[in-house]
């Protein structure tokens, strides 16, 4: 791996953008760290640069359009472009006690897909002029399983007790997402890919994961520095079927 090389990734003051900033920048990237609160931000960068990482805090919140405009103004002004974008940041919220799609609000709906969907169509977008100024450029939009419509679906599923309707809707929709810019991208040397990280301890789910941050981290660092003739346009991940191992999951 060359350095120069520039990676931003958002939602990177805790959980697994954090690994994955700490990750990237073991490898000689520059690792810019996307958060929404300038403290944590500040705490993250600080963290990582105690670590040997070449971190730099960019305020960003993905919701925000003025502050997604400002975040790509200072990659382009400094860096003049952007090698991987990690689109990490994510929310979890749910309805009612047993979070069924009946109980389900629209308020609730709205806010998760704001973060998880048109977060990432955002900052994508905003960014892309960037990523494509760079020799080849990886977007890696970090989903889930639980995105997968196929393995949701199924009974033999270790997801399939879920109900919530915001959280797993906003991943399939991301998963769609990363789909279509992959085919918009196809002919150029961008590749797209949704990352499953596995169920990782996180305060997104009170630290209840069995894997660790690092390794959900481990599935992002590898679909961003994915060789020339690696895929496109995938889900992959940690297979939760027993063995531990990692590829392509189904939609
Ligand atoms: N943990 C798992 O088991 C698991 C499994 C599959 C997928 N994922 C996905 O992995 C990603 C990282 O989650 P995590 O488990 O590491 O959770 P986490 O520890 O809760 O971290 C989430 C990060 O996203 C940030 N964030 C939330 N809303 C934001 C916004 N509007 N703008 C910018 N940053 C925002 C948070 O910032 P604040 O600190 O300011 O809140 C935090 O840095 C998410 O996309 C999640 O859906 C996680």
């Amino acid at each position: 791996m060359t350095t120069n090389m520039i990676a931003l990734v958002t939602g990177a003051n805790k959980g697994i953008g954090f690994a994955t900033a700490a990750q990237l920048g073991a490898r000689g990237m520059t690792v810019l760290v996307g958060a929404r609160d300038a403290a944590r931000g500040r705490a993250a960068e600080a963290a990582l640069r105690d670590g040997g990482a070449d971190a730099r805090f960019v305020p960003l919140d993905v919701t925000d359009a003025g502050s997604v405009a400002t975040a790509a103004k200072l990659v382009e002004e400094e860096y003049g472009h952007l090698d991987v974008l990690v689109n990490n940041a994510g929310i979890v919220l749910g309805d009612g006690e047993r979070a069924l799609p009946s109980e389900t609000t629209v308020a609730t709906l709205r806010r998760v897909f704001e973060t998880n969907v048109f977060g990432v169509v955002a900052v994508t977008n905003a960014l892309l002029p960037l990523l494509r100024r760079a020799p080849a450029a990886r977007i890696v939009n970090v989903s889930s399983e639980v995105g997968s419509i196929a393995t949701i679906s199924d009974p033999d599923s270790f997801i399939w007790s879920l109900t919530s309707v915001p959280y797993p809707s906003s991943k399939a929709a991301l998963n769609m997402v990363t789909a279509m810019y992959a085919k918009e991208l196809r002919d150029t040397p961008i590749k797209v890919n949704a990352a499953n990280p596995g169920y990782c301890a996180t305060d997104l789910n009170g630290r209840s994961g069995f894997r660790s941050p690092a390794q959900g981290a481990e599935v992002s660092v590898h679909l961003a520095t994915l060789p020339p003739d690696g895929p496109t346009g995938t889900l992959w991940g940690h297979l939760a079927d027993g063995g531990g191992g990692y590829g392509v999951l189904p939609w």
